[in-house]
């Protein structure tokens, strides 16, 4: 019997109307600007409102994907998050509702890190095994806070991708074997009672690596592959830079011609990331859709690996294989446009949009949903309940 294939079968993305131009808030930080566009290898950060949150980035990025078709077949919506916006109701449900999707689904809300979006990948491939007939609606979503004046301040980022698994997907096969590695370390946390994340940031980034060579060793030992398999890797990206000095760590395995590679296609898998900064969960997957809107070049057939961190921390990672026709379904015309479009804030008013916060001792709020463009936006909070609109429906 054939081995039925799984993956991904469309992607979206969002991310809010607002940036911050990163020369700017280093001349802000008295930093020199090269540190964080070459140092560090971030252009532009994008900035949530305080009308976007997890739920409605997520919901924005999944309405530009799903069709009536896709309505009738998704019967689990699994979110991926670590900026949850309730400790107990799955932010999936706020989503099914806005977007319509019909009552026999399965919604929940997952957590590790950055690594959330990729373990709902992998639970999703189990259900279609399961259930070919099914399609699964896999999102990852967060907005990425350090605070004001930190040295993680300039790896912020708000965004989210939606990303349908199916049989037989047009984009990209999920391949076996997949390989992964969880030790319990403090490189990123952030409490319940915090709003911003606690990080060590030299610490996280040697973790980010060394993980990275763990799953690594483990996947060609498992495989036989070797990095002329690959016709480029993507790498969780929480700033440009992360992703290629764990690339460079192993490429002296290769000859020339796979380290032009890799390293030519890397570049190309950072395009969105680096003007939209981290999106943790989305990272990875921004990173891949950069890779495949963006390039001229890369034919169907050729193997992508995939590198997720998620900090705490969970490593893995895993291949795939682009379907023929793969471009067709992709949508960068759509994404430029919402990158350019955005609106350019000072730092004066970054600041004043990141204390924005919402009432938490149950009083009432109603936010101007008319300055936000996006369809999908949290409107206000009544009695500790947030309250989301679609503008559309
Ligand atoms: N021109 C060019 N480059 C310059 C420069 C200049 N004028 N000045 C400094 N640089 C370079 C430095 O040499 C350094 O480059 P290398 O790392 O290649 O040596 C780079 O700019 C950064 O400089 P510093 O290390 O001094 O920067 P920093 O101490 O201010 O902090 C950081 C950098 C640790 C990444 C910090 O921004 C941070 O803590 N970020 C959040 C944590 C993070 O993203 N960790 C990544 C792994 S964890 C993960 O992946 C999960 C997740 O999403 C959070």
């Amino acid at each position: 019997m054939k081995a039925l294939k799984i993956g991904i079968d469309k992607i979206g993305f969002f991310t809010p109307h607002l940036y911050v131009d990163m020369n700017d808030l280093a001349l802000a930080r008295g930093v020199e600007p090269a540190k964080f566009t070459i140092g560090i290898g971030q252009e532009k950060m994008s900035v949530a409102p305080i009308t976007q949150d997890a739920v409605t980035l997520a919901a924005n990025a999944a309405l530009e994907i799903i069709t009536e078709e896709d309505r009738e077949k998704i019967d689990y919506v699994i979110f991926a998050t670590e900026s949850g916006v309730d400790n107990s109701k799955a932010a999936a449900i706020y989503v099914h509702r806005l977007l319509g999707l019909k009552p026999n689904v399965r919604s929940i809300e997952v957590k590790e890190a950055c690594f959330g979006a990729t373990a709902g990948i992998q639970m999703a491939k189990g259900h279609i095994a399961l259930n070919p007939e099914s399609k699964v609606l896999v999102l990852g979503s967060d907005i990425s806070r350090y605070g004001i004046n930190t040295s993680g301040e300039v790896t912020q980022g708000a965004g989210a991708v939606a990303i349908l698994i199916s049989a037989n997907p047009r984009i990209m096969t999920i391949e076996e074997p997949s390989v992964f590695h969880t030790e319990d370390i403090m490189d990123f946390w952030r409490p319940v009672y915090s709003d911003v994340a606690f990080v060590d940031g030299k610490f996280s980034n040697e973790k980010y690596i060394s993980f990275f060579n763990h799953v690594w060793e483990d996947f060609k030992a498992k495989t036989n592959m070797t990095l002329a398999d690959f016709t480029a890797i993507c790498f969780h990206m929480p700033y440009t830079k992360m992703g290629l000095k764990a690339l460079k760590s192993v490429l002296d395995q290769g000859t020339e011609e796979d380290q032009n590679r890799l390293l030519a296609n890397y570049e190309i898998s950072k395009t969105y990331n680096k003007v939209v900064g981290n999106i943790y969960t989305g990272s990875l997957y921004l990173s891949l859709l950069s890779l495949l809107e963006t390039n001229t070049h890369i034919e169907a057939g050729a193997r992508i690996g995939l590198y997720s961190y998620g900090s705490g921390a969970v490593g893995e990672f895993f291949t795939g294989i682009l379907q023929p026709g793969y471009r067709e379904v992709l949508q960068p015309e759509k994404h430029q446009q919402l990158l350019d479009n955005r609106q350019k804030l000072t730092i004066a008013e970054y600041e004043d949009v990141f204390e924005k916060k919402l009432p938490v001792d149950g009083s009432s709020l109603q936010l101007a949903v008319d300055e936000d463009p996006a369809d999908i936006c949290l409107a206000g909070i009544d009695q500790h309940m947030r309250q989301y609109i679609n503008k559309k429906m």
